[in-house]
């Protein structure tokens, strides 16, 4: 694994031409750019900037999200309504190439139900687990990432792709990859423009598995830390 640590003053410009670069390197390669998308507010300018790309051919971009809160699609804290406005309806992606997570129905239904749809896709390209040509990730001050939290069972989960969580952050019942999931990407980006979480960045990096992002470490790709200065 090759781990990048890239500090930048612009961040959205920077964030937005990784996506960007991944999208048409994947698409030359394989004909498709299975992109995961990261929630919270970090990433709300890095998407709405993507979607002034002229030269990403959605119809090709297949879009799943790391982690959902459970609330409808149209609420305030929902991540898919998050995209549907800064990237989904500005870059008009075919509804069919995203992937949501049904946060308004039984978590774990809404797991199962996602489990067998990234299945559905990873047989058609003879995978083990779906990969992901590149993940997002943001980071939590606690160290959480997607919604994998400190102490959380999801830490110890070894088979399972997508599974209901809780966490400290609001709103607590989630639905999140899991590690197992995350690791199977080629190629992991974590999202960071925050200087209150500079220290727990340096833990993270340095290894302290006390910490759910420390386990982020894509087995066959590459892993960037993107941090705005
Ligand atoms: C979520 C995110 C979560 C987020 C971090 C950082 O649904 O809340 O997946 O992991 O990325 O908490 O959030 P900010 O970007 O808002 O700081």
């Amino acid at each position: 694994m090759k781990t990048r640590v890239l500090h930048t003053s612009s961040f959205v410009g920077d964030a937005a031409a990784i996506i960007h670069d991944a999208a048409l390197e994947a698409i030359a390669a394989r004909g498709i750019f299975r992109l995961s998308l990261c929630g919270g507010n970090t990433p709300k300018p890095i998407y709405a900037e993507l979607a002034k790309s002229t030269d990403i051919p959605w119809a090709k971009v297949q879009l799943t999200f790391g982690d959902e809160r459970c609330v409808p699609p149209d609420h305030d804290q929902s991540n898919y309504r998050m995209a549907k406005h800064t990237l989904l309806d500005a870059a008009h992606v075919p509804e069919g190439n995203v992937f949501r997570i049904r946060g308004e129905i039984d978590p774990e239904t809404a797991s199962l139900e996602y489990e067998q749809k990234l299945a559905h896709v990873a047989s058609r390209f003879g995978e083990e687990r779906y990969a992901h040509d590149l993940l997002l990730l943001g980071l939590g001050e606690d160290g959480h990432t997607a919604s994998i939290f400190p102490g959380s069972p999801a830490l110890d989960e070894k088979v399972r792709n997508v599974i209901p969580a809780t966490g400290p952050k609001p709103p607590p019942q989630r639905i999140t990859f899991t590690l197992p999931l995350i690791n199977a990407a080629r190629h992991v980006c974590f999202l960071v423009n925050d200087p209150a979480k500079a220290g727990m960045i340096d833990e993270v990096i340095a290894g302290d598995m006390s910490r759910p992002a420390a386990h982020v470490k894509p087995a066959s790709g590459h892993l960037t830390w993107l941090l705005g200065s």
